[in-house]
């Protein structure tokens, strides 16, 4: 006799082979018009569920899943990070969530090294430069950025994207340092030639470029503070493609605005879409829309993971992804 199919609740667009192929595979709810959805709208569409797929955008906290019907067993969430996902309640009911780490760790660190490029050498001022029709030609004194070659990289978070912007920056000819709850193991640290540093004062304190690849938990939010902000050295530059809230996103804002740091390259905000005004005026920042794993071969991937740990836990084993509350 055919097994019914599991009602899997999906939050937003994918890719269209993966809505295909889930349509297929399971009893599946699409949101076709892709907007956000509301809390009392994810409360809704939980309480039939089977199996939830949401991404960053959706909060799914206690009270989403408190309310959900006894059938939700599955958060399959499109994405690596899980900050928006209330772990500790999924485990007090019971409820497995699965993320979507690895398939887009290139593209991530792609777009770190875009920033880190891209910051130093005004690279944004000069399209607008051109843009608005206001160039009049070269000038040997005109858009001077900074030299990347020979400076200091300070990774905080030296995970699979940490290390993959690590590689990268090296054929740039960055110097690699970082900063990490535990050290990792000799052999990366002899392949990245990296300096590991015990104190994340004391690297701030001493790097020319900083790149955030840490996830956002309740450790790491505000990990960079109006405090630690200060240490670093006016002309340093900071990169962030994590999560906004690993730093305090006014305190930052402040310090663009008085030049006592040199620029930065955001591609993630504390309260997303909503960015700090002051950031929006500024020159010497580039500002991205969480666009870090936005290609087409990543969403892709990333779908089929979603697909692969539905599938694994409907047939009764553990999901290949499954994620811990103590991973973080
Ligand atoms: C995704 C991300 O776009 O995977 C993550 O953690 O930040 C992004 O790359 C988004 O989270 C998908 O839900």
């Amino acid at each position: 006799m055919a097994q019914s199919k599991p009602v899997v609740v999906v939050t937003r667009r994918l890719p269209d082979v993966i809505e295909t192929r889930m349509m297929e595979l399971f009893e599946t709810r699409l949101n076709l018009s892709d907007h956000a959805m509301s809390q009392s709208e994810l409360i809704e569409i939980a309480k039939d569920a089977d199996v939830l797929v949401p991404t960053v955008t959706d909060r799914i906290d206690s009270g989403v899943l408190s309310q959900a019907g006894p059938n939700l067993r599955l958060v399959a969430s499109f994405g690596t990070g899980v900050d928006h996902i209330d772990l500790q309640t999924a485990r007090q009911r019971g409820i497995t969530v699965t993320n979507t780490p690895g398939v887009l760790t290139e593209d991530t660190a792609d777009m770190s090294m875009a920033l880190i490029l891209a910051v130093p050498r005004r690279l944004a001022e000069g399209v607008r430069l051109v843009r608005s029709g206001e160039w009049r030609g070269w000038s040997p004194t005109s858009m001077l950025g900074h030299r990347i070659w020979g400076k200091r990289l300070g990774i905080i978070g030296m995970g699979r994207i940490g290390s993959a912007v690590a590689r990268r920056a090296r054929g740039f000819g960055l110097s690699i340092h970082y900063h990490n709850r535990r050290r990792v193991h000799p052999d990366l640290e002899a392949e990245l030639e990296a300096t590991y540093w015990e104190s994340l004062d004391q690297m701030l304190a001493r790097m020319d470029i900083i790149s955030i690849n840490c996830p956002h938990t309740p450790a790491t939010y505000h990990l960079l503070s109006a405090r630690r902000l200060k240490l670093l050295q006016p002309h340093a530059y900071i990169v962030n493609t994590s999560r906004g809230e690993v730093i305090d996103e006014n305190a930052l804002a402040r310090m663009i605005e008085k030049e006592e740091i040199a620029g930065a390259g955001l591609d993630v905000f504390e309260h997303e879409p909503a960015i700090n005004p002051k950031l929006l005026q500024a020159d010497n920042v580039v500002l991205l829309p969480h666009m870090g794993s936005a290609t087409i071969e990543g969403r892709i991937a990333m779908g089929e993971k979603v697909i692969i740990n539905i599938k694994t836990f409907v047939d009764g084993h553990t999901p290949p992804d499954r994620v811990i509350e103590s991973m973080f």
